[in-house]
């Protein structure tokens, strides 16, 4: 029988995700370190949309939780047909002053683990010849942006790895696609590496989505079977517009704008 397994689906994006794809049918795995989130979810799915749901505790800050997670999904048989890597973290304020094992998490969750999971599971996609990799990005990998140095460079390590992976598996019928929020109304915002005055300042004025409605659009992208995909029409005309400026431009900007805005430069 076939699943999707999704990374990150006790909050937020993931769980909307998880909610749409089990009204589409999808039988689902879901991936998070919050058990009895998972087990609540698993149970509402189950009892709501007549799907098949598991989940598997795991903490993706640790290099060894792909292949457990891939060992698990073997062991009790759920053959994963469609992976979406949306776990992800990330942090505000000055590099310098952020603590470096939170630095170093975001690029195991959002990068490393990413990796490990996406080729694990597409030996078997490969073997099969079918699959759909969706790989959560954000806008954020269009642009450089001071104050949130490490997040936005995992953002583009996602996009370069996505869309070089999408032509890799075009030979093998493996589909792969980058999805990227902008700003939405999660818990992401809230926790205490973005939940300071920097993360303020980086988000204020900022046009959002819901999670819900982010999720709406991972389920139309995946139904025409898109390589690629802004979600919100701001954002998207957002990522339009940084493409006409070099990134070092880009950076300069909004270091300026927002030492001006913490008051380290004046007005
Ligand atoms: N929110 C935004 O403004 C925004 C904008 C652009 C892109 N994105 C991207 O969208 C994706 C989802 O973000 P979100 O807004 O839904 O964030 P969120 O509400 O904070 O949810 C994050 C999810 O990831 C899980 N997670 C966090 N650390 C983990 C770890 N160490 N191991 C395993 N799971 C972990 C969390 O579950 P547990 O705590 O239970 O582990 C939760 O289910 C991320 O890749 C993010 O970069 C978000």
């Amino acid at each position: 029988m076939d699943y999707t397994l999704i990374t990150g689906a006790s909050d937020g994006i993931g769980e909307a995700a998880a909610r749409k794809f089990a009204t589409k049918k999808h039988n689902l795995v879901l991936v998070a370190r919050n058990e009895s989130k998972l087990q609540q979810l698993c149970n509402d799915l189950t009892k709501s949309q007549g799907i098949k749901a598991a989940f598997i505790v795991a903490d993706l800050s640790q290099a060894n939780a792909p292949i457990h997670i891939y060992e698990e999904c073997k062991k009790r048989n759920l053959r994963i047909d469609v992976l979406i890597n949306n776990a992800g973290v990330g942090s505000s304020g000055e590099f310098s002053g952020n603590n470096l094992k939170t630095e170093l998490d975001i690029i195991q969750i959002n990068c490393a683990s990413l990796t490990a999971l996406t080729h694990l599971f597409l030996q078997d996609m490969k073997q099969r010849n079918t699959g759909t990799i969706i790989n959560i990005g954000s806008i954020i990998a269009f642009v450089a942006s001071p104050y949130m140095s490490v997040y936005a460079a995992s953002k583009h390590f996602v996009k370069i790895f996505s869309y070089s992976l999408a032509e890799e598996c075009k030979l093998y019928n493996v589909h792969v696609m980058f999805f990227c929020p902008g700003l939405t109304t999660s818990n992401f915002m809230n926790t205490p590496a973005n939940n300071n005055d920097w993360g303020k300042a980086l988000t204020s004025g900022a046009n959002a989505q819901t999670p819900n409605q982010v999720a709406g659009e991972l389920s139309m992208a995946f139904d025409k079977k898109k390589a690629f995909h802004v979600s919100g029409s701001k954002n998207r005309g957002m990522v339009a517009l940084s493409g006409l400026f070099p990134l070092r431009t880009i950076a300069r900007i909004f270091a300026k704008q927002k030492q001006k805005q913490m008051s380290l430069i004046p007005q």
